[in-house]
């Protein structure tokens, strides 16, 4: 692919533009008075040629409408194209830039977009992983040096952070979000937008993020990828909009469409979501690009006759970029010309577009991301340092019977056993970006990178998971019988001191297309575990997953469970970091575990239905064959140390819209070792015009504290917290009682009360 670009640039001559790019720059004074100066000297194929978007003949996501071989060079020659995809590389970009800037008549910058979903060649947690961080700060750094990596392989522009709320285990891209909470979400939102995006877009290192997908589709019904949406106005605006809504605030550059429909309307199509809510109502700026050809599916859905329509129908909603669906370039210029739709709808997108790559400073320097330069300000090892930093603080303990963790210095023969133990690929996820396949830090490695020589370390696969090609849009095939590794797995398990079993999901089991029914541990994972338990009891179960997994035996029967989620390129070590002590744990699930496949979609902010409990009979709100509740619920995870929380104390019982009131809670780490405690606040509204969820988080805090050590942990109560969207469909607090919880997951809380007058 690079060659051919390299190639199709030699041969066509710079062409002399009608507008120079020093005449745009020097006619105008600021970004709205640039964009026009350029609109107004397009032609109307101009402009629907900034609106088409073309993927390169790589990292393909879904089925291309076009011939997926052709480079569009004769559409970027025109001036026809706005952006590319997948095209990687300061060469490739470089060169396709060239085309566009020495042929066309008015040189409009492309951008550059790619999947930089956690990292670019440094890769970093999966984010529903990196969420049980908790660490915002933390988050902001991976997405700096995502975009960092990327700026200097010439891509401007990145399609996350994806904020999709999603509640649901079977949903593969659960892993690609930041769990079931909308205020954790819409921190994590806020935090990725600043880290990618920087101080200012015309920042070299800076590039564009994209708010994705809007909106809805982590709620696809039954967990099946891209399946229908089914949620009213209230769960909408309360649940599913916050994390955009908190994106655009902090100022992202673009958001991206989704494909699934929702009640009814295609979102693509909906001009509710995109016209009026968030380019209305928010008064947002940039510009929406489709999904990939979710414009040209609206014919699939049923709700467009023939791509002409489909783009009929996605501009009069408000879709400004047709990514890799050929809808725009077929359809627009005909239907303006037949008198069917405004040209001021293709003049409001281009001017959206420019407007970004305006900020972008594209204008200025079109080859500003294709710098062979850039490349010399990475630093890897720096990079790398921060990757292992975030990885350990994205594992959550589970479970610690006997104080098998940390390791102790008497365990001499450790036993590193399961598929996943010295899988060097598993750990870079799905959406990996420029990570390349294998080049993690295995867990034993990274085990015998922590042990020292004293310690004798043994090695057995037992079984393997996933079999045969294992990549982004192939099935994946799972080991369902071979269990020839078993016998020796179990030989070493019966001489070592300590198992450590390294079991979950294989990289490629989770991610988009990657709904499933069951979520336990696939294949022969299960049995080898039973196998390894009857000859050990001293086993430290490490999960690796992109989703929450039903481990209801092993949570029964195996005494340390460990969720490691897929840490990225340092996996390894920082899962060693806190097997062995080095770091004390503090990760909190940022999604609820469940004990059974059948109680998803499962989240601890649920409403509390008119019969919530009733123990004498079976006529409430249950199971009759499981408890309701999480086997973990969200925002747990323990310590190496103990945190005693104790009682809460209100500044005042009552306030005002105007007013606020502090809650004040002593948090005390009543073990013997240094810990970091997310304490969290959650508020109930009692009483509402609609009906409200049994607890809300409202806000967290990291507390670092030392053996003995409390402190006294305060959270500010304000109006804004109190507000939902209402029964007038209003953004707004009602006056009434609250509850005020706060404590170390959503299930342990100290309560209190308070009015709001
Ligand atoms: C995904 C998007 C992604 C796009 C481009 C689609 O299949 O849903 O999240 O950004 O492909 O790769």
């Amino acid at each position: 692919m690079k060659k051919r670009i390299l190639l199709l640039a030699c041969l066509f001559p710079v062409f002399t533009a009608t507008a120079q790019k020093s005449d745009i720059k020097s006619s105008v004074k600021d970004v709205e008075a640039k964009v026009d100066s350029v609109l107004n000297i397009m032609t109307l194929e101009e402009k629907v040629g900034q609106m088409v978007q073309y993927s390169g003949t790589w990292d393909l996501t879904g089925p291309a409408t076009g011939d997926q071989n052709q480079f569009r060079e004769e559409q970027l020659k025109k001036g026809l194209v706005g952006s590319m995809l997948n095209v990687l590389s300061v060469e490739a970009t470089r060169e396709a830039q060239k085309m566009v800037m020495e042929n066309s008549r008015i040189k409009i910058p492309l951008m550059f977009g790619y999947d930089v979903i956690h990292g670019f060649k440094t890769i970093f947690p999966v984010p529903l992983g990196e969420t049980a961080s908790w660490d915002l700060e933390a988050m902001e750094e991976t997405a700096r040096i995502s975009a960092l990596e990327a700026a200097a392989d010439g891509v401007n522009w990145t399609f996350a952070p994806m904020i999709d709320i999603s509640r649901d285990a079977r949903w593969g891209r659960i892993m690609e979000g930041a769990g079931e909470d909308p205020y954790l979400t819409s921190r994590v939102a806020e935090a990725k937008v600043r880290g990618y995006q920087g101080e200012d877009l015309s920042d070299p290192a800076s590039i564009a993020a994209t708010a994705k997908h809007f909106a809805g589709y982590g709620f696809a019904e039954a967990g099946r990828d891209y399946n229908t949406v089914h949620v009213g106005e209230n769960e909408l605006h309360n649940t599913i909009l916050p994390p955009f809504k908190a994106a655009a605030d902090a100022g992202v550059a673009t958001f991206m469409n989704s494909f699934n429909d929702i009640d009814g309307t295609p979102s693509t199509g909906n001009r509710i979501l995109q016209r009026e809510i968030l380019k209305g109502n928010w008064d947002w700026d940039g510009f929406i690009v489709s999904d990939w050809a979710s414009i040209a599916e609206m014919r699939d859905h049923g709700y467009a006759e023939d791509l002409t329509h489909a783009a009929e129908i996605a501009l009069k909603a408000g879709s400004d970029m047709d990514m890799e669906g050929g809808t725009y370039e077929t359809g627009l210029v005909k239907l303006v010309e037949e008198g069917k739709l405004d040209e001021q709808l293709i003049n409001d997108a281009v001017r959206r577009i420019l407007r970004v790559k305006f900020k972008l400073g594209l204008f200025e320097d079109p080859y500003r991301y294709s710098n062979p330069e850039a490349i010399n300000k990475i630093d890897k090892a720096a990079h790398r340092e921060v990757a292992r930093d975030v990885a350990k603080k994205s594992i959550v303990l589970l479970k610690n019977e006997k104080n098998l963790l940390p390791l102790s210095s008497s365990v001499k023969n450790i036993a590193v056993i399961g598929p996943l133990a010295d899988d060097k690929n598993t750990p870079i996820g799905n959406w990996r970006a420029q990570g390349e396949a294998n080049s993690a830090v295995s867990i034993l490695e990274g085990v015998r990178n922590a042990a020292g020589k004293n310690v004798k370390i043994t090695y057995e696969k037992g079984a393997d998971l996933g079999m045969g090609e294992r990549s982004f849009l192939k099935p994946l095939e799972i080991n369902k019988t071979d269990k020839s590794g078993f016998k020796a797995a179990v030989e070493v398990a019966k001489k070592a001191d300590l198992v450590i079993l390294a079991l979950g999901e294989d990289a490629f089991q989770s991610g988009e297309g990657r709904s499933q029914v069951n979520i336990g541990l696939a294949g022969v994972q299960k049995e080898l575990m039973q196998e390894i338990f009857k000859v050990n009891k001293n086993v430290v179960l490490v999960l690796q997953n992109g989703r929450p997994l039903e481990i209801s035996w092993a949570a029964e029967n195996i005494p340390a469970i460990v969720v490691a989620w897929q840490l990225g390129t340092e996996s390894g070590n920082a899962i060693a970091d806190v097997l062995f002590g080095k770091y004390n744990p503090s990760g909190k699930l940022p999604v609820s575990f469940p004990r059974a496949v059948g109680q998803e979609p499962l989240y601890y902010n649920q409403k509390m239905t008119g019969r919530p409990t009733n123990p004498t009979d079976v006529t409430y709100s249950a199971y009759t064959d499981e408890e309701k509740t999480a086997l973990y619920p969200f925002g747990y995870g323990l310590s190496y140390t103990i945190f005693k929380y104790g009682d809460l104390s209100l500044s005042s019982k009552e306030m005002t819209q105007q007013g606020s009131i502090k809650v004040t809670v002593p948090v005390t780490n009543a073990g013997s070792i240094a810990g970091k405690e997310v304490v969290q606040l959650y508020l109930r509204d009692l009483v509402a015009s609609t009906t409200r969820p049994v607890k809300e988080l409202k806000g967290f805090e990291l507390v670092q504290l030392q053996p003995g050590e409390t402190k006294q942990v305060t959270f500010e109560i304000t109006n804004d917290l109190l507000e939902f969207y209402n029964a007038e469909r209003k953004w707004t607090s009602e006056p009434g009682k609250f509850q005020v919880m706060v404590g170390g997951n959503s299930a342990d809380l100290k309560v209190e009360s308070f009015e709001l007058k």
